[in-house]
């Protein structure tokens, strides 16, 4: 196999290309100064020129409320560009990989979504995520859309590390308390990933979309006491920064009370099992102090 992996540099792209250079895969993973993803002739070039069989996208506009400022550029990120991605995969018979989000989901179920919920995007960032998914689907269908819960590691902005750098500057946090999901370590979406090609370059016709979030479903204001549990063990740090409220108290787009997701499809498809986020979390926090993060 061969592959073209978009977005190596963010929390999950970044580990998938250690895996793949582990196990001696001939990858190809531009940075965005190389390869913008909404630039669909660089795109094609690059496309044509490496004649990967198979693309990983990890990449992706995120940051949910710039969203709502800026609707124009992360559509033109998560919806067009993928547009014109799937596009292109499915005229070079590439199979398209993509990372998706339980954001495409409005939060309102009780029990974890899982592929067959109906999604309902909330807001500019979510509903671009789901127009993305649909291009995909319309355009590629040699594809596998991987919807993952709150991505944590070492790497860039996330839950972990944003919380950590608020107790170390004394900035004030809002947590909710009825808010769950599933915090998912990189690191596993990576290993997800590669099971996943590994498959289908076997030729397993195991198109569709996916779930998968750690184990288990967790508040996020439990998840930030664990956090600060964990960092506790490294530094001092002030707890009274955390403040604990309920969903309704939270901004509107962050105001919804189920991010879960359910792990039963991937498990029945590939044999995988979803791993706990509290060995993952540790980990990650070894990494950080490690590295003076
Ligand atoms: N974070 C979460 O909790 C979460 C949860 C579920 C799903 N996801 C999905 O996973 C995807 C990646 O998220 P992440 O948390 O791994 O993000 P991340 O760590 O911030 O990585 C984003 C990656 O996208 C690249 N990128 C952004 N705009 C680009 C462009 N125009 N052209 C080429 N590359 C571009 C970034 O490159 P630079 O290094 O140059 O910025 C980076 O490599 C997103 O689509 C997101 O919806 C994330």
């Amino acid at each position: 196999m061969k592959v073209l992996v978009i977005g190596g540099s963010g929390q999950t792209g970044h580990r998938l290309c250690e895996i793949l250079r582990q196990n001696e895969i001939e990858f190809l993973a531009p940075a965005r100064s190389e390869l913008d993803i909404a630039d669909a002739q660089a795109l094609h070039d690059i496309l044509n020129e490496f004649q990967p069989s198979m693309v990983v996208n990890c990449s992706g506009y995120r940051s949910l409320s710039r969203a709502e400022q800026e609707p124009s550029l992360c559509f033109a990120i998560n919806r067009d560009a993928i547009a014109a991605l799937a596009d292109l995969c499915h005229a070079m018979g590439m199979i398209l990989i993509h990372l998706s989000s339980y954001l495409v989901f409005d939060g309102s179920k009780s029990e974890p979504y899982t592929e067959e919920d109906e999604p309902n995007p909330q807001g500019v960032l979510a509903c671009s995520i789901w127009q993305g998914e649909q291009q995909i689907r319309d355009r590629c269908p040699r594809h596998i859309i991987l919807r993952v819960g709150w991505v944590i590691s070492a790497r860039r902005e996330n839950m972990v590390n944003r919380t950590l750098t608020a107790l170390r500057l004394h900035k004030p946090i809002t947590v909710a308390s009825d808010k769950l999901g599933n915090p998912t370590p990189a690191e596993n979406v990576a290993k997800v990933f590669m099971t996943i090609l590994y498959q289908l370059d076997c030729d397993a016709q195991v198109f569709g979309t996916y779930h998968y979030a750690g184990v288990e479903a967790v508040s996020e204001s439990k998840f930030n006491e664990v956090i600060y549990n964990e960092a506790s063990q490294f530094e001092d740090l002030p707890i009274n920064c955390i403040k604990v409220v309920e969903t309704e108290q939270l901004e509107r787009l962050r105001a919804r009370r189920n991010d879960r997701l359910a792990n039963r499809k991937i498990l029945r498809t590939f044999g995988i099992h979803a791993k706990p986020w509290r060995t993952g979390l540790v980990r990650i926090m070894k990494k950080l102090y490690e590295q003076g993060s």
